[in-house]
């Protein structure tokens, strides 16, 4: 890990705890309801890794671009997500009780305005990176985070999740949900680091690459470290993947090979790194801290 990618990673998370903090205290309409800006402040706040808008940011330098909103723009990236946290907990969902160490959502508030909280997140998403983009970019990035979110991204990998396991899953099963609930807005967030860059056809391949094998090694890394985490360093309850009956990556191909495939993702993702005109240190960085979570 280089110092100089970790330092800067830990000046762009900084920007991203202050913006994020001032996306929610902007909401100052008083037809936001005060307590549905608290909710959405609550599941915010405690704890996240940042890890979605911090790949934004980090791919925008790797293609060697800026935007004078990136900061803003990768934020919307963070909403999002903490809408797909707040309902994956939810009862009907996976049920959980702790969230970045917190009680989740629906347990601290109700559940319904758990779901409208997560509404509340998902939808400013989409108005935040509107605005952040500017017109030139705005309908290429919104289209960008759209799919990665909608029925054949996010939301599709969370139904097929949810569908009751007859038989233990295959690998190909399983990686196809991890590519989908948990790959797909991390490929975005690449992706839209290379857009606001104006990077180059063979950038966005390269970021493409990088995204697509470490949001998989990322989820497959989450279920091995449920194997085996506590509940006090993760801030979730790492039992309830099992008691659930999911389709976790060590159930189809054992703990050790599947930390061995996560490798072998990561690999992937270094290899495209060498294709990118700029500074791949916060990238590389990135890709350490996914790898040590493989073998904690
Ligand atoms: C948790 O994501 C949900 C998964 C997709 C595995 P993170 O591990 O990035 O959670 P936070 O944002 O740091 O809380
Ligand atoms: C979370 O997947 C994926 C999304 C929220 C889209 P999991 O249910 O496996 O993650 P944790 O263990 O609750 O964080
Ligand atoms: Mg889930
Ligand atoms: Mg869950």
């Amino acid at each position: 890990m280089s110092a100089a990618g970790e330092a800067w990673l830990s000046e762009q998370r900084q920007r991203v705890e202050e913006t994020l903090a001032s996306i929610i205290d902007g909401l100052t309409s008083p037809d936001c309801p005060e307590r549905l800006r608290r909710a959405m402040r609550y599941s915010l706040e405690g704890g996240g890794k940042r890890l979605r808008p911090l790949l934004c940011l980090a791919a925008l330098r790797a293609a060697g671009g800026t935007h004078p909103r990136a900061v803003e723009a990768a934020c919307s990236l963070e909403l999002l997500h903490t809408y797909s946290l707040i309902h994956d907990d939810l009862p009907a969902m996976d049920d959980d009780e702790l969230r970045r160490g917190r009680p989740t959502c629906h347990r601290a508030f109700d559940e319904g305005l758990a779901i409208l909280a997560g509404d509340g997140l998902l939808t400013l998403a989409f108005e935040v990176l509107a605005r952040a983009a500017g017109p030139e970019l705005a309908g290429e990035a919104t289209l960008l985070l759209s799919a990665a979110a909608g029925p054949a991204g996010l939301v599709g990998g969370q139904a097929d999740d949810l569908t009751p396991m007859t038989q233990a899953p295959t690998i190909a099963e399983v990686e196809s949900i991890h590519r989908r609930k948990t790959g797909a807005l991390m490929r975005a967030a690449l992706g839209l680091g290379g857009l606001l860059a104006h990077a180059p056809e063979s950038s966005r391949i390269a970021l493409q690459k990088f995204g697509e094998a470490l949001g998989l090694a990322f989820q497959i890394a989450d279920d091995c470290l449920a194997e085996s985490g506590d509940a006090r360093t993760l801030g979730k309850d790492p039992r309830t993947d099992r008691e659930r009956g999911r389709r976790t990556h060590p159930l189809a191909a054992g703990l050790e090979d599947s930390r061995r495939r996560g490798e072998e993702l990561l690999a992937e993702a270094e290899a495209a790194l060498a294709q990118l005109p700029g500074l791949t240190d916060a990238l590389s960085s990135i890709l350490a801290k996914v790898k040590k979570r493989l073998r904690p």
